[in-house]
């Protein structure tokens, strides 16, 4: 079976093959369609890129329809349940998990570069009280950019490794002085003798105890939601990290420009919204008449719905999980009630199952957040710190693939044809 399409067109009458490659064929194919040597050739048109790959990647694989997400070819499920975050980071960056003696080695460089130059302490220091921690992330990212001069040097493999490194060990760092900064505490620093989780949490949560000892069912829940949210193939902020990183900017501001993305609500910023729309709703008894409401064009049931995932995110059902065991700790966060209800009404509603909405990842990790004592301002921060990851991960992929080149999607033009300025008065 020849690996090709045939395509008529019908206004010339005229037959094209066009190549198959792993199943998709290439856009520029297209341009051969003409009606003449002067039309500029058929485009495909694609708004929010529902339907175009823009690269080939090897780090993550999901079946949206079968609920399933793998990095590296390994399920989530198996690395949630067997392997820490900084093992999981190894495999997306490198392509296969650490042996011990990589992992050791890898955990010392992380934990070696996770001060901040003081004075990115003072420009953070500079922020209003009530900014918001991820306007604080994003700028203070960027803002190493500054610090790190040689990171424009993004052809040196070298460089590159140096970057990404310095970017994942400094990223709890700033997401706990953000969260500091906005309670009003003093900033804490690193403790490099505690692992990659339990050292952000003693740099949000120590107060005067002279070492700060983490719990460690929480530390392991925040290991697997870090896991979770390592990567996510060509989502929304992983776009922006390619598109802004096939400049040849800088990672830090490349990195920067994929948190401002993931900022949105329509994407990181969902869990935040996820716990609004709880307080909202107020009790489990309320839950059908929301969901009514929603049917009726209120708004979305956020944490619901997927771009990819037409069946149960599979994120979301090891967070369920993992909502237990925190909950065991924390005592039970009451929104989670309201959550599982609203899941079991949704979920037995012709409008959620016909339209294929199922919980996606932001759904639970909200009330997880909050059980841990966080506002739902830090939400999107805990989310960017393992995506970091994946952002660079994939930023590497793009530099390093001799196919992709500046990212400059074309347009169809809809406005004025050629006229002339008028005469001004
Ligand atoms: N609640 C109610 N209805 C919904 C929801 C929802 N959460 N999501 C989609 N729909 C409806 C749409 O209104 C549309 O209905 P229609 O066919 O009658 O017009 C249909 O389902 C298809 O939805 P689209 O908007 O076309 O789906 P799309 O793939 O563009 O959007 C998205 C995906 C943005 C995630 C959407 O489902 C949404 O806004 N969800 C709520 C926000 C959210 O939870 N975002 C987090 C995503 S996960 C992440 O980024 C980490």
């Amino acid at each position: 079976m020849p690996d090709t399409l045939t395509v008529t067109d019908n206004r010339t009458g005229k037959t094209y093959t066009l190549a198959l490659h792993d199943g998709n064929i290439r856009a520029i194919d297209l341009r051969q369609i003409q009606t003449n040597p002067d039309d500029f050739g058929v485009m495909s048109y694609d708004p929010a890129y529902t339907n175009t790959a823009a690269c080939r990647s090897s780090i993550t694989y999901i079946d949206g329809d079968k609920g399933i997400l793998r990095y590296r070819g390994y399920p989530i499920e198996q690395l949630a349940e067997k392997c820490t975050f900084p093992e999981v980071a190894y495999l997306i960056l490198n392509g296969e998990l650490p042996t011990p003696d990589q992992a050791q080695d890898w955990n010392e460089h992380l934990m070696r570069r996770t001060m901040l130059h003081e004075n990115v302490k003072k420009f953070m220091e500079g922020f209003h009280y009530d900014a918001h921690p991820m306007g604080m992330f994003i700028s203070t990212m960027a803002a190493l950019s500054t610090f790190y001069n040689e990171a424009k040097k993004v052809l040196d493999p070298e460089v590159r490794k140096l970057e990404v490194l310095r970017a994942i060990s400094k990223v709890p760092t700033i997401a706990a002085y953000t969260y500091r900064h906005s309670m009003g505490l003093p900033y804490v620093y690193p403790d490099n003798s505690l692992t990659y989780t339990e050292n952000f949490m003693n740099m949000l949560w120590k107060m005067t105890e002279p070492v700060y000892k983490p719990n460690p069912a929480i530390a392991r829940a925040l290991d697997i939601l870090f896991i979770l949210h390592a990567d996510h193939e060509q989502n929304c902020s992983t776009s922006a990290m390619r598109g802004v990183g096939s400049s040849q900017a800088d990672p830090f501001v490349a990195t920067a420009a994929a948190a401002a993305a993931l900022y949105g609500p329509l994407h990181g910023g969902a869990n935040e919204q996820v716990l609004r729309m709880l307080d909202e709703i107020g009790s489990k008894d309320k839950v059908p008449a929301y969901v009514a409401a929603v049917k009726n064009n209120k708004g979305k049931l956020m944490g619901f719905g997927h771009r990819i995932y037409k069946n149960y995110d599979p994120r979301a059902r090891i967070l369920k999980w993992a909502a237990e065991r925190v909950f065991e700790v924390t005592g039970r966060n009451p929104k989670l009630d309201i959550a599982l209800e609203l899941e079991r009404i949704a979920l037995e509603d012709d409008y959620f199952v016909q339209r294929k909405l199922y919980p996606n990842v932001d759904f639970y990790s909200g009330i997880i957040y909050q059980a841990l004592g966080f506002r739902p301002e830090m939400f999107t921060v805990l989310f960017a710190i393992p995506r970091t990851v994946g952002w660079l991960a994939q930023w590497e992929e793009m530099i390093t693939d001799p196919e992709q080149k500046i990212a400059r999607p074309r347009q169809v033009y809809t406005g004025k044809a050629l006229r002339d300025v008028p005469a001004r008065p």
